[in-house]
């Protein structure tokens, strides 16, 4: 078994990366003073509360709070376990992850192997169900799919009944832990039972080709027609997208990937030759949908219903792209006659009927000058200003480049403005960061000289290089001294340590909490870190004086002290 990753090399690890690029590669970072920001990849928001600091290797969201390391960003955002983390940057990094064998298991982290495991599991029971159920097969036959798509795409069945799951089980998984994964489900009375009964199963791949989740379809009419697997500490929906593994399975060098509304839409698609295609799981699309998809390729083409809610998601679609455009990247729409989707188009049409239509897809620029035109009067003045404001707004999403600079004198022609009106605007006021409501708590904390002090060094940790001998000694006994010297020990053992670094060696220790906090703390007034350490270390040494005094004083009414406590209680007395 794979022992311990060393400490020693995670510190490492974290001065090779930056986690400017780390986090950069995944959500585009601009740069913004000193840090980099961008709209949250956790939570959905328009205007970038997300920063990322250089010097702390840190990033904090002032919208929802998330924060952390490379590390932990990584396991947040691809839903990795700290190993995977680990491994992954160190990939990255080109350096070998060491183990340090001593025998203990690989890790104490969470450990998801048993909720894959099941996953994979059920799945290898839906697919033999189908094998030996008929009527399943029909199910596919009439929608047109060969076995072979239904074997690319692990297409399976649950049968009907209430307790599938455990009869072929057994006592091999947890009933907490298959219900964690929406495989079982609880009623009120406290009955569990199979989730997924007579229904064709789709399994949900992550990046990695492991099973997260399942979407089942009812055979025939009912409700709900389609019954997803819940949210699970492996499947986040507004991250995942249904056929990206399988599609670039089938070409690992896919040029263009195209985004539908349903699993059969995707798997239709795929029968006739169409592959580069993924579906979002019944919900809008998200910005990190397209980010991911934007590593793989450099075209997407949404691809929606032409009816009006086909058309309201397309533009949704079209927000949450803006920000992620470059001048490198292209993102066309599609609209299909109303009431059709992909699949039921392929089936009156066939693949050369939906490629034509492929074909008309509109790029992102006209769809959007369209919508603008559309929406607005343009033969008079106040519809004109309308649609200038509209535009500013979309505009300004943009990041810079060729893109936006054309978009910008199209506009500015329907508008009949200068273009330099066109983004003039009320002069700019430095936005005022609000504190999130971890930074809130934070700056409610009474706040102690030594909080104070450890707040210093988790800051700016060079300052401990300041900290004298006899400031140290002493320390131990005040309440929270133990935490300030380990964190001073870290730092003398490893000059370069930053924010993460720390944060890093503390992750298991039970004081992360509170470091957390007095993290994300900031000072009232404008004091530098250095002045603000200064001050703490002078209160803190009164304080160890004052004990001291007090301690001496009561022994000396006890008549316990020796002589060269005598000497040091005449010192104290007249200093
Ligand atoms: P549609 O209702 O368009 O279904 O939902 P569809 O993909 O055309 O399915 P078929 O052709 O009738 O089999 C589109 C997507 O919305 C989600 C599913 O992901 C579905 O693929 N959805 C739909 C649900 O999650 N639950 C539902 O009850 C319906
Ligand atoms: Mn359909």
């Amino acid at each position: 078994m794979a022992g311990l990753i060393p400490q020693h090399f995670i510190d490492d690890l974290l001065t090779r990366i930056d986690i400017v690029e780390v986090i950069d590669a995944r959500v585009p970072l601009k740069k913004k003073g000193r840090e980099y920001a961008a709209c949250c990849p956790f939570h959905g928001e328009k205007t970038p509360s997300f920063y990322v600091s250089p010097e702390k290797q840190f990033y904090h969201c002032f919208g929802c709070g998330v924060h952390g390391t490379a590390i932990g960003f990584l396991m947040e955002y691809e839903n990795l376990n700290f190993v995977e983390a680990i491994e992954a940057l160190a990939e990255s990094a080109g350096v070998e992850v060491p183990r340090e064998d001593d025998g203990q298991p690989a890790t104490k982290r969470v450990d998801y192997s048993p909720l894959y495991d099941a996953l994979e599991s059920a799945s290898h029971f839906f697919q033999q169900q189908l094998r030996e159920h008929p009527a399943a097969q029909d199910y596919f036959k009439q929608r047109g799919l060969s076995g072979e798509t239904a074997r690319d795409f692990l297409l399976g069945f649950a049968p009907e009944g209430w307790n599938n799951l455990e009869k072929h089980f057994g006592p091999k998984y947890d009933e907490q832990l298959l219900l964690k994964v929406g495989l079982l489900s609880k009623n009120d009375k406290g009955k569990v039972y199979d989730k997924f009964r007579e229904r064709i199963m789709f399994p949900i791949l992550d990046r990695r080709g492991r099973v997260i989740a399942f979407g089942g379809r009812i055979i025939g009419e009912g409700e709900p027609k389609y019954l997803n697997s819940p949210e699970s500490p492996v499947f986040h929906k507004g991250n995942t997208l249904y056929g990206l593994y399988e599609a670039r399975k089938n070409n690992t060098r896919l040029d263009s990937l195209l985004v539908v509304e349903g699993y059969m839409d995707c798997i239709a698609l795929a029968q006739h030759g169409i592959k580069n295609v993924v579906a979002t799981l019944g919900t809008a699309t998200t910005r990190e949908h397209l980010q991911q998809l934007f590593r793989v390729v450099k075209r997407i083409i949404i691809c929606f219903d032409g009816d009006e809610a086909g058309r309201k998601a397309a533009w949704r679609a079209l927000e949450q792209a803006l920000p992620v455009l470059r001048d490198d990247l292209e993102i066309d729409f599609l609209f299909l006659p109303d009431g059709e989707d992909p699949d039921s188009l392929l089936q009156k049409e066939g693949a050369a009927g939906f490629r034509e239509k492929l074909e008309q897809a509109q790029p992102l620029s006209a769809y959007l000058l369209d919508s603008l035109r559309k929406r607005h009067d343009l033969g008079t003045l106040e519809g004109r200003s309308r649609m200038t404001l509209e535009a500013r707004k979309l505009v300004q999403a943009l990041s810079k480049g060729l893109l936006r600079e054309q978009l910008i004198q199209r506009i500015a022609e329907l508008a009949a403005l200068e273009p330099k009106h066109l983004l003039a605007e009320a002069p700019a006021k430095r936005p005022q960061r609000p504190l999130s409501r971890q930074q809130s708590q934070a700056q409610t904390l009474k706040m102690t000289a030594m909080r104070q002090a450890i707040a210093c060094l988790l800051q700016k940790p060079a300052l401990a290089e300041k900290i004298s001998e006899a400031q140290l000694s002493g320390m131990q006994t005040l309440p929270g001294g133990e935490l300030f010297c380990l964190l001073v020990d870290i730092i003398r053992e490893q000059p370069q340590a930053t924010t993460a670094i720390l944060l890093e060696h503390l992750r298991d220790s039970p004081h992360i909490k509170a470091v957390q906090q007095l993290n994300l703390w900031q000072p009232p007034e404008a004091e530098s870190w250095p002045e603000l350490l200064t001050d703490a270390l002078q209160q803190l040494s009164r304080q160890q004086r004052e004990n001291r005094l007090q301690e001496l004083l009561d022994r000396s009414r006890s008549n316990s002290l020796n002589e060269v406590e005598k000497q040091e209680l005449g010192r104290l007395l007249q200093s």
